[in-house]
């Protein structure tokens, strides 16, 4: 735009001169052929050239002034239209940089100065250091080339590999197998959220590596996987004691009430199940795989995601999106921990038909005499029936399909605090010998 306004200015003060010039000659024209008798001698009558008749200097000062107002013409046409094409010049040259810096991030570069940017508004009341970018060849090696070996599990654009950064400690790798739009963004988003919180019962992210196509993330390892795997794999949750279960579902809601009460903006999770709640040596729980989650107050017009059984139904029907989905997914969550169940699961029958868990078990929930006989064989029996039936409440709460009528996160949290033992992070006193009893897989 400065370069607009000086072009101006410049043929401002070209015009203003050529006006000045254009007025001397018009002036000596009239006086010239106003009165010829008194016509003072000619100019240049001693310079020896044949000075020209008043009429041929009339005619060539017209000339004069016809060629001047040409040239300035042009020039105002002229002048202005190159300027414009240098300013659009100027700026294709400002938008290719800035693309070209993008894709210098996404080529190894630290990600973390460009998030920071773009997500400025997201702030943290215990701001964590940024994410470490790692390099390829070590995560290779550490991951004996993404071997089958090393898998700890899949998910929906790859698989997560064991690694050995050296004797002391080793991690999760995720490792992208897909350039898809989504698995890109999903990238991002995961990268973009970890880097910023940081919570017990969250997972923390270490670093992430581009290079090329391969996209990587590395994460704390999780010893005992997901509690899909626990539940629903070979151990069938006999690793699992009711009171294991009550610590994992509060440490799920603390995660929750994390993101939801004290992330500014909130970040709703979006795919909270079973498979992206973690379990550490110690079987305390972390939330994992934040690719899609999304802040609180940015726009919620997003694509329709999450997995069928624990998708609340205001969001799967008219797609709104709120906290309270992340309640509900919860409330599945405490069924499967109940009950044992996969949240859909498919009839022997023929033809197959999908049985969704919340259907079949609300009302059931309530039901105090048939309670007892749908819960999981391993953990039935094995708790007051008093804490059996609060939890089995907190689960129609959340599962209610008015998300008004369900609680915040933090009345959930609240409400299974004192079903947890204190040596487990609750309220609830136990005789040491009986936590230690109820503990023993
Ligand atoms: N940090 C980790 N430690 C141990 N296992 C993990 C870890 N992260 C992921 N996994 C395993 O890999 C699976 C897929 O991981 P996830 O992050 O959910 O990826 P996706 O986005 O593909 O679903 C998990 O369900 C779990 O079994
Ligand atoms: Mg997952």
């Amino acid at each position: 735009m400065n370069s607009i306004f000086m072009c101006f200015y410049i043929l401002l003060i070209l015009n203003f001169y050529i006006a000045t010039i254009d007025a001397r000659p018009n002036k000596l024209i009239i006086h010239l052929s106003s009165s010829p008798a008194t016509a003072p001698a000619p100019l240049m009558a001693d310079s020896g050239v044949p000075s020209k008749s008043p009429y041929h200097k009339t005619h060539s000062s017209k000339k004069l002034v016809i060629a001047l107002i040409a040239g300035c013409s042009v020039g105002v046409i002229l002048v202005p239209l190159m300027c414009l094409m240098i300013c659009r010049r100027e700026k294709i040259f400002r938008s290719s940089k800035l693309r070209s810096y993008k894709l210098d991030q996404l080529r190894g570069l630290p990600l973390s100065s460009f998030i920071t940017r773009t997500n400025s508004t997201f702030k943290q009341n215990s701001q964590k250091q940024s994410v470490t970018v790692m390099d390829y060849s070590l995560l290779k090696a550490a991951t004996n080339d993404f071997h089958e070996s090393e898998i700890l599990g899949s998910g929906g654009f790859g698989c997560v590999y064991k690694g050995r950064l050296d004797d002391n400690l080793t991690v999760a790798v995720k490792k992208l197998d897909t350039q898809s739009r989504d698995a890109l963004k999903e990238f991002q988003t995961e990268i973009d959220i970890l880097s910023k919180v940081q919570h017990p019962n969250i997972i923390t992210l270490l670093g992430y590596c581009v290079d090329n196509e391969t996209k990587l993330l590395v994460y704390e390892l999780m010893q005992n996987g997901s509690l899909d795997t626990q539940l629903h794999g070979p151990s069938c949750g006999s690793n699992l004691t009711w009171y294991c279960r009550m610590k994992i579902a509060l440490d799920t809601a603390r995660g929750l009430e994390y993101l939801h009460e004290h992330c500014k903006p909130p970040v709703i999770h979006r795919d909270l199940k079973s498979s992206n709640i973690l379990l550490d040596s110690s079987y305390n729980a972390k939330l994992a795989d934040f690719g899609l989650a999304v802040m609180d107050g940015a726009n919620k017009n997003v694509k329709l995601s999450g997995t069928l059984g624990y998708v609340a139904p205001e969001y799967l029907l008219d797609g709104k999106l709120t906290d309270k989905s992340d309640v509900y997914a919860f409330g599945v969550v405490l069924l499967e921990l109940l009950l044992r169940r996969r949240p859909v699961e498919k009839q022997k029958q023929t033809p197959p038909e999908c049985q969704s868990l919340v259907t079949w078990a609300m009302p059931q929930l309530t039901d105090r005499a048939k309670l007892p006989s749908i819960i999981d064989p391993v953990i039935r029996d094995t708790m007051d029936p008093k804490h059996l039936f609060q939890v089995a409440a907190v689960a129609v709460l959340c599962l209610q399909p008015e998300p008004s009528y369900r609680p915040l996160i933090t009345d959930v949290l609240h409400s299974l605090v004192p079903l947890v033992p204190v040596e487990l992070g609750g309220t609830l006193r136990v005789a040491e010998n009986r936590v230690a009893a109820a503990l023993e897989p």
